[in-house]
C-alpha cells in the first residue's frame, strides 16, 4: 500500500459542485488516468449515475483496452444507482469504501445538484474538488457578489454545504476535509472577467477556507478522447498518435499541477507502473481490472 491511503482504506477524492456543467466528471477522469499511469490502485466511484458520464467514460476505456489489446490501467469502478433510498444509497458508499481497502485513491463524482448521497460522499472526503467554470454565474453557488462594489458579500449554498461535510467528518471520525477550487476551462480572451473571477476566488479562499489551484485552460483534448474512454496522459504513455503537440504538454502540465496541488506529488515523483510496483508486483493485477 502507498503512502496516500490511511489506516487501510483508501485517500477519498469528492469532486463536487451543485452547478452543473463545471467539469466534475472531466477533471475526476483525467485524474484518476493520471494517477492509473503511475501504478496507483485507482477506484472510480460514480453517484452521478443517472446521467452516467463518470460510468460512461471508464466502460469507454475497458471497451478500449479489449478492442486494440492496449495494456492500459484500469479503475474498479463502482455505480450507485439513482433509484437508492439515500439511507440505503449511504450504506452501500459506505459497504464500498469498506470494500476498498488497500486501494491508494477512491474519486468520487457526484452530481450538479444536492443529494443526501452527495453530501454524505462530501462528508466522507479527504480531498474535496470543486471545479468552477470562469465566470461570475458560476462563482454565485459560492458566494454572494456585490454588484456595484464587486466584492464578496457572504458565501452561497454550496460554500455552506461544504462548510457542513467538514463539521460532520470532524464529528464522525475527528478527520478533517481539504477542500481545493480550481478554475476549469480558462480561455485566452476575456482578461478583466479572468482577473476579477480570480482576484474574488483569492478573497473567497481566505474567508470560507479553500485552497484555489491553478487553472485547467478550454482544450479540446480535454473531450476529444472520451469515446476511447483515454486522456492526454494516455496519449504520452501509448505513444501511438504521434508527437505530442503543445496544447497536450501544456495540459499534461496543468493535470501535473492539479496533482501537486492536491498533495499528490509522490506519486509524480515515483514514476512509472514499474517503478512504483515494481518491488511487489501488484501493478500487473489491475490491468483490465475494471469492474
Ligand atoms: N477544460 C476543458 N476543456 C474543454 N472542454 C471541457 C473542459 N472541462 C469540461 N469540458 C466540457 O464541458 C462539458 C461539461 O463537463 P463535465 O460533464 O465534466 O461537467 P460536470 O460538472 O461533470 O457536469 P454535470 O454537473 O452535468 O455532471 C463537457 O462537454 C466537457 O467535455
Ligand atoms: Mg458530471
Amino acid at each position: 500500500m502507498s503512502n496516500l491511503s490511511t489506516a487501510g482504506r483508501p485517500r477519498v477524492i469528492v469532486f463536487g459542485n451543485e452547478k452543473g456543467g463545471t467539469g466534475k466528471s472531466t477533471l475526476a477522469m483525467h485524474l484518476a488516468v493520471v494517477l492509473l499511469n503511475r501504478g496507483l490502485m485507482v477506484a472510480t466511484v460514480d453517484l452521478d449515475s443517472r446521467q452516467g458520464t463518470f460510468t460512461r467514460y471508464t466502460a469507454n476505456r475497458t471497451a478500449y483496452a479489449a478492442r486494440r489489446g492496449a495494456a492500459i490501467p484500469l479503475s474498479s469502478h463502482h455505480i450507485l444507482p439513482p433509484s437508492l433510498a439515500p439511507a440505503e444509497g449511504e450504506a452501500e458508499f459506505t459497504q464500498i469504501l469498506d470494500e476498498l481497502a488497500g486501494y491508494d485513491v477512491a474519486i468520487v463524482d457526484t452530481p450538479g445538484h444536492d443529494s443526501e448521497l452527495s453530501h454524505f460522499a462530501h462528508s466522507h472526503a479527504d480531498i474535496i474538488v470543486t471545479p468552477v467554470n470562469d465566470s461570475l454565474i458560476d462563482l454565485d453557488v459560492l458566494a454572494l457578489v456585490d454588484p456595484v462594489k464587486r466584492v464578496i458579500q457572504r458565501p452561497s449554498h454550496y460554500a455552506e454545504r461544504v462548510w457542513k461535510a467538514k463539521q460532520d467528518r470532524a464529528r464522525r471520525d475527528g478527520g478533517s476535509i481539504d477542500w481545493v477550487v480550481v478554475r476549469n476551462r480558462l480561455g485566452q480572451l476575456d482578461a478583466r472577467n479572468k482577473r476579477l473571477v480570480g482576484r474574488l476566488l483569492n478573497d473567497l479562499a481566505k474567508r470560507i477556507g479553500f485552497r484555489a489551484a491553478e487553472g485547467i485552460a478550454e482544450r479540446v483534448i480535454y473531450r476529444e478522447l472520451f469515446l476511447d474512454g483515454l486522456t492526454v496522459e494516455d496519449l504520452a504513455v501509448l505513444g501511438e498518435r504521434g508527437s505530442l503537440a503543445m496544447s497536450h504538454v501544456a495540459a499534461r502540465q496543468e493535470l501535473r499541477s492539479l496533482v501537486m496541488a492536491l498533495g499528490l506529488q509522490s506519486t509524480l515523483e515515483t514514476g512509472s507502473v514499474s517503478l512504483r510496483r515494481g518491488a511487489d508486483g501488484a501493478a500487473g493485477a489491475r490491468h483490465g481490472a475494471c469492474a
